[in-house]
């Protein structure tokens, strides 16, 4: 079994929902026991919070439902996951400086978005309604392009 770390901020907007959207892509390709994701936040500010209203509500307007419960990135995940995948390039240097080491190789999660290679996984948190849109279309079409490339490797 592979396992993946999604990683933002918080918790509550973009990685719980890449982690749900990587987990139904699995599963519509019938992958369930080669591959499971996961998420957690490098900050602990939102710990024990399920996804934020507006992310979830958003993804009901696209016929997808979740939840997930937050928690902060810890020392064993570093072993624990094959891979570990941040959303933007914030999230990757906190990452970088709480890493003691091990397998885990980490990757931005729009390295796997054909064209958008330099462009993070904008934080909606602050923002409006599109905003929560836009990250839906970016972590469908990212976490399915993840998976075609942990199929091929
Ligand atoms: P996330 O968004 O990192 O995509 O979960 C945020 C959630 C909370 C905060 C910032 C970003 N915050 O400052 O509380």
């Amino acid at each position: 079994m592979k396992k993946v770390l999604f990683v933002c901020l918080g918790n509550i907007c973009r990685s719980p929902l890449a982690e749900a959207l990587f987990n139904k892509h699995v599963k519509d390709a019938g992958l369930q026991d080669k591959y499971i994701g996961d998420s957690c936040g490098t900050a602990a500010y939102h710990t024990g919070e399920q996804p934020d209203g507006r992310s979830r509500a958003n993804a009901r307007e696209n016929g997808f439902d979740y939840s997930h419960q937050a928690r902060q990135l810890n020392t064993e995940d570093f072993s624990e996951f094959e891979f570990i995948i941040p959303m933007d390039a914030s999230n990757m240097a906190n990452i970088e400086k709480a890493s003691p080491g091990g397998i885990a190789s980490v990757q931005l999660m729009r390295d796997f978005d054909n064209g958008f290679e330099a462009a993070g996984v904008p934080d909606p948190y602050f923002g409006g309604d599109q905003g929560f849109q836009d990250v839906f279309e970016i972590l469908d079409r990212s976490t399915k392009s993840f998976l075609d490339y942990l199929e091929a490797e």
